[in-house]
């Protein structure tokens, strides 16, 4: 149902392997996705706006998603964002596109966090941009190294022109503060504070990528740092692709309104209309009608179990060799792996052995710390609980771990 077409052209993503449980791809389980919700929501959609619903889009994203977003977002986050702070997206990865378009030219310097997730990478480099790594410890990015890291910018520090671009005061600073991927760490309120207040201060944007904030386990979700943080300082990024499902291509992005002008007055909406105009006006009818919100709330619960059967089945080891912070939200277990094991050298075991995940260096845009080599990424959504025990099992087992 998902993978190949019939005939040989494919029709999505991911790429299925014979006899693996392939932990590496950051995907959604195609049984939850709520294929009926959807289809009623694009009846209803084409009934009510016809031809309106087909034809070229306002070009910061239909009304009706817009209002439902600024009522939703005042009830989820700590403020509620006013119609023209908000601009409907085809998701992270276009929005990300596009805030370096606008926001940046060739040869800029831009933040990132060390590990980050590893497609913005992809991202940012195709501008090209000059990244430039921030460390982290296990509850995110380490803020407090940021003045240093500034300062190293200013003296044209060898190590921060790593990728040969011109340095200076970067541009973008960015980031997932929330269910990060690939730690699964959230950023503490006081860090958060003190980020944007640096922000602020140095005159650089912030890009949170906010993918995963919806999807919170065990406590409602922190507080993005767009609510937090005065006007202009932050791009929140959110996707549907998490919540609802990836193949909408759809999100949206909070930021100041002036910021949102330029996005409106860019080229590539002046050309298209609206991104995703369809895909818009299905979710805002999904999402008045509540089945967003309970769509919400069973995903919750299923990644919650989920990510339980992995870890307890990680945790069912001989000796207590493996390490891991429970995530409180998203996709990810970050895990570190027994002292002196290469995450690279243990893949190939471990696929042969019929399971899959990503390895710690994948998500460093920089230098490779040490540690980063003996981490592996587990991403808990794709596969049921039965299937993630057997995955444990199955890598407890390569690592010569297994209990009894
Ligand atoms: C942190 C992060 N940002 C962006 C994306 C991609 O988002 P979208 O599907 O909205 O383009 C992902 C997907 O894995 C992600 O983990």
């Amino acid at each position: 149902m998902y993978g190949l077409a019939s005939g040989a052209l494919p029709l999505g993503q991911f790429v299925a392997r014979d006899g693996i449980i392939d932990l590496a791809w950051g995907h959604p389980d195609p049984a939850l996705l709520p294929i009926g919700g959807l289809q009623r929501a694009a009846n209803a959609v084409l009934a009510r706006y016809g031809a309106d619903a087909l034809g070229y889009g306002y070009p910061t994203g239909p009304g009706p998603l817009i209002a439902w977003l600024c009522d939703h977002l005042g009830a989820i986050d700590g403020r509620k964002p006013d119609p023209e702070a908000v601009l409907a997206t085809a998701g992270n990865s276009q929005a990300l596109d596009q805030v370096a378009t606008i926001l940046t030219k060739p040869g800029d310097s831009v933040l990132v966090e060390a590990p980050t997730y590893h497609l913005a990478v992809r991202i940012l480099r195709d501008h090209p941009l000059n990244l430039v790594p921030i460390p982290s410890d296990e509850d995110g990015m380490r803020v407090e190294a940021l003045p240093g890291i500034m300062r190293a910018l200013r003296r044209g520090g060898a190590g921060l022109q790593a990728n040969g671009g011109r340095s200076g005061r970067p541009r973008l600073l960015y980031c997932v503060p929330t269910f990060n991927n690939p730690t699964g760490a959230s950023l503490p309120p006081e860090r958060r504070r003190q980020l944007v207040e640096f922000a602020a201060e140095a005159g650089i944007v912030i890009v949170e990528d906010d993918a995963y904030g919806e999807l919170a386990y065990d406590a409602p979700r922190p507080p993005s740092l767009w609510s937090l943080a005065p006007p202009g300082v932050v791009v929140r990024l959110g996707s549907f692709s998490k919540s609802l499902a990836p193949g909408l291509r759809a999100g949206f992005l909070t930021a100041d309104a002036a910021i949102v002008e330029r996005f409106r007055e860019s080229g590539q909406l002046d050309s298209g209309g609206g991104v995703s105009h369809f895909s818009s006006l299905v979710i805002a009818e999904f999402a008045r009608s509540g089945d967003y919100s309970a769509n919400v709330a069973r995903l919750r619960a299923a990644y919650r179990e989920r990510r339980d059967a992995l870890l307890d089945a990680l945790g069912e080891s001989s000796r207590p060799a493996l390490d891991w912070r429970r995530p409180g939200g998203g996709y990810f277990a970050w895990v570190a792996l027994p002292a002196g094991t290469d995450a690279r050298v243990l893949l190939r075991k471990a696929e042969a052995a019929g399971v899959g995940f990503m390895t710690g260096p994948s998500f460093y845009a920089g230098p490779i710390p040490s540690a980063a080599t003996g981490r592996i990424r587990l991403a808990f959504t794709r596969y049921g609980p039965e299937a993630l025990i057997e995955a444990g099992r199955r890598l407890l087992a390569v690592l010569d771990l297994a209990a009894g």
